[in-house]
């Protein structure tokens, strides 16, 4: 009886552990890694799991197994004998978990001493979340962009703030992923270790637009980072012809519906409708104070408040003479 008993719980602990296995390793949770930093966390969640798996094969073998064998027949309604004061089990179940979670918690810092080991020559560049954009500020070559470019194999790290609530900067493949709070600066640092496009995520709830706060990430070579941050200083200081119509797609694009420039977001007004006979003044304040006047049937609030501080006066006046253009006539 007690022979059988045991290999009934330990059939259904393998099945449930080999479920669960397949479901936790077998399916690609997150997309392939592209940061230094990211291996020792990918290792440090293997770990996690197999605990996890292991716990969860014991607890659901036990539950079932007693939800078959002692379930309530229909002639009896009695409660089952209480157990009370059993030392063994009870030094059991304080000690296992407690070893289990300090093992966890040792390799966690481990992993974290590891990552944040700033290296002398690591490069600094500032980021601040605001209501629904990013915006990117490389200081050595004073330059604001919404678009993040860095170099492939360089430790960055990322100073980081957040203007009015609280968002979260992750972009997937690096795994490292960092609260910000208002009020507080935060950083992270990352070694981008694979060129490509990639995409900055905000993973904090932060309000209406929050699903549209998001960034395009670019991983590229030493020199063509350079020549990009040079191309970026001079446009700034409006030396380099600045494409009104790419900057529209890129950066107002997914919220708003533009024929000219192809693109149909649907979460902010419609552009073809709002802006026909609206004054270059008016479109100016718009991009740079969005909720000084809001279109029937908009929330105040949603538009990113910070495009006056990613564009520079000329790109402005740019961009307001292209939406003049696109929408008269
Ligand atoms: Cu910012 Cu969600």
């Amino acid at each position: 009886m007690r022979k059988s008993l045991i290999i009934q719980l330990v059939v259904l602990g393998l099945v449930v552990g080999a479920i669960s296995a397949v479901v936790a390793l077998y399916i690609p949770w997150l997309p392939d890694l592209a940061s230094e930093e990211g291996g020792g966390i990918d290792d440090l969640y293997l770990f996690a799991s197999i605990i996890s798996l292991v716990v969860i094969s014991v607890v659901a073998a036990v539950s079932i197994y007693a939800v078959l064998k002692f379930r309530a027949r229909p002639d009896d309604d009695e409660d089952g004998k209480p157990i009370h004061g059993h030392t063994g089990l009870e030094i059991a179940w304080t000690a296992i978990p407690t070893a289990l979670v300090t093992a966890i918690a040792i390799y966690s810092a481990v992993v974290l001493v590891n990552n944040e080991d700033l290296k002398p020559d690591h490069r600094v560049i500032e980021v601040k979340a605001v209501q629904f954009a990013w915006s990117f500020t490389y200081p050595e070559a004073e330059v604001t962009t919404g678009e993040l470019h860095v170099p492939v194999g360089e430790q960055i790290e990322f100073q980081m703030e957040a203007e009015d609530v609280i968002h979260s900067f992750w972009v997937p493949e690096w795994r490292l992923k960092q609260d910000l709070v208002p009020g507080t600066s935060q950083h992270v640092i990352v070694t981008p270790d694979q060129p490509g496009a990639f995409t900055l995520i905000c993973t904090e709830l932060c309000g209406l637009g929050h699903s549209t706060m998001r960034a395009l990430v670019v991983v590229q070579s030493r020199a063509q980072f350079d020549s990009w941050l040079a191309a970026a200083k001079e446009a700034a200081g409006g030396g380099a012809a600045f494409d009104a119509k790419a900057a529209f797609t890129e950066s107002c694009g997914t919220c708003h519906t533009l024929a000219g420039a192809g693109t149909t977001g649907q979460v902010g007004p419609d552009l073809d409708t709002v802006l026909a006979g609206v004054s270059a003044d008016e479109i100016l304040e718009s991009i740079t104070d969005p909720d000084a006047a809001v279109s029937e049937g908009y929330q105040p609030g949603v538009m990113p408040k910070n495009l006056g501080d990613v564009f520079s006066q000329q790109q402005l006046d740019a961009l307001v003479q292209y939406l003049v253009g696109a929408t008269s006539g």
